[in-house]
């Protein structure tokens, strides 16, 4: 039985891509993998959030992630910050992590970028937290979307190092996951680039069937081919590539036909794709409608998931600090 784990940053609710790159995959894996699942709380802090809407995000996150199949009696459901342990690893693995290859990562340099005024040292080390996360549980598979690819090169990095350092072969390394398959990235329905929150091109899964469907008719398209068989620019393609995910291979077929022959109607694309992504949704909405109001069973979810994931938090730090030699004297 493989060992799985995945976490997503309480910055927002959840959207149609974390659900379809990530949480889809969550789901379907606690059936026959050895899972974990984590708030990723500490790493949501490299933008600074005001206390109660941080407070807010982690319980948003922790009730969609329920409403999305998250089972407590099959996975280890917890809040990052809930595992002192990993802050010690953190501190630990930041020793083996360079300067350079951080200052190197895209997700760095990106938002260096487009936050110049809070480029702090957390967002630097950002990839060191997240190798802490999934090391500290000695993890197998990270189910994650392609946007965390480097992350995982990074982690397997670190724990190639680690081993050499001192000569151990205590960490296996990890690899990020899709069954098989390519990662995914889902793009936003604005013309280029991922869904996401900092974008602000987000379908959500608390959005209500209206939303939805306003927000994928305002999708960006273009006038039409005129050439049949043509290649689709961006903003097309975009709209095939989460159809491809949530309508049925006739849908898709019929619609691609439809372009190749210079026919679409992208009305009625649309209408179709909203149809379809309403239909992944509604059921998760209704779901986190109920679960929302019901703080004590969260509560519990959360503090017995503390309690499983500190069993091998606690087993991993006695080993590495055994392993880098540090001793007690007494
Ligand atoms: P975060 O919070 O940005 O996103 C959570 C998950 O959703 C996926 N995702 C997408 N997948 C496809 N298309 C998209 N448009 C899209 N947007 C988001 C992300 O790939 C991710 O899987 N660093 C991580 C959180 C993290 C983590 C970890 C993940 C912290 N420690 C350890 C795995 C293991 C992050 O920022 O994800």
């Amino acid at each position: 039985m493989a060992k799985v784990l995945s976490g997503i940053r309480p910055t927002g609710n959840l959207h149609l891509g974390n659900y379809l790159g990530a949480v889809k995959n969550f789901v379907e894996m606690q059936n026959t993998d050895d899972c974990l699942f984590f708030i990723a709380d500490y790493h949501s802090l490299t933008t600074h959030q005001h206390p109660e809407e941080l407070k807010k995000n982690v319980k948003n996150i922790l009730v969609e992630y329920l409403a999305c199949g998250l089972d407590p009696e099959k996975s280890i459901i917890y809040i990052q910050s809930d595992l002192p342990q990993l802050c010690e690893f953190y501190l630990l693995f930041n020793m083996i992590a360079y300067l350079g290859e951080l200052e190197r990562t895209a997700s760095f340099k990106d938002k260096a970028r487009k936050h110049s005024e809070n480029v702090n040292a957390g967002l630097l080390t950002y990839p060191v937290l997240m190798a802490a996360d999934i090391l500290i549980h000695k993890a197998d598979k990270v189910p994650v979307g392609k946007d965390q690819e480097q992350h995982l090169e990074m982690t397997r990095k670190f724990a190639r190092r680690f081993n050499n350092q001192y000569g151990v072969e205590y960490f296996t390394e990890p690899v990020a996951y899709n069954f098989g398959k390519e990662l995914i990235k889902i793009p936003g329905l604005d013309g280029s680039g991922k869904m996401g929150k900092s974008e602000g091109n987000c379908i959500y899964l608390i959005d209500n069937e209206k939303t939805i469907h306003s927000k994928v008719m305002k999708a960006v398209t273009d006038s039409g081919p005129v050439v049949p068989n043509s290649e689709m620019p961006e903003p097309i393609k975009n709209i095939f590539t989460i159809l491809d995910i949530v309508s049925t291979q006739d849908t898709v077929s019929f619609f691609r036909e439809k372009y190749n022959s210079c026919e679409i109607r992208y009305g009625d694309l649309k209408k179709q794709l909203a149809e379809d992504v309403i239909k992944v949704i509604s059921p998760i909405n209704q779901r986190i409608v109920e679960l929302e109001k019901d703080d004590e069973y969260l509560g519990k979810i959360v503090k017995n998931g503390a309690e499983k994931a500190a069993e091998t938090a606690d087993k991993t730090i006695r080993e590495i600090r055994e392993i880098i030699g540090i001793r007690k004297f007494w």
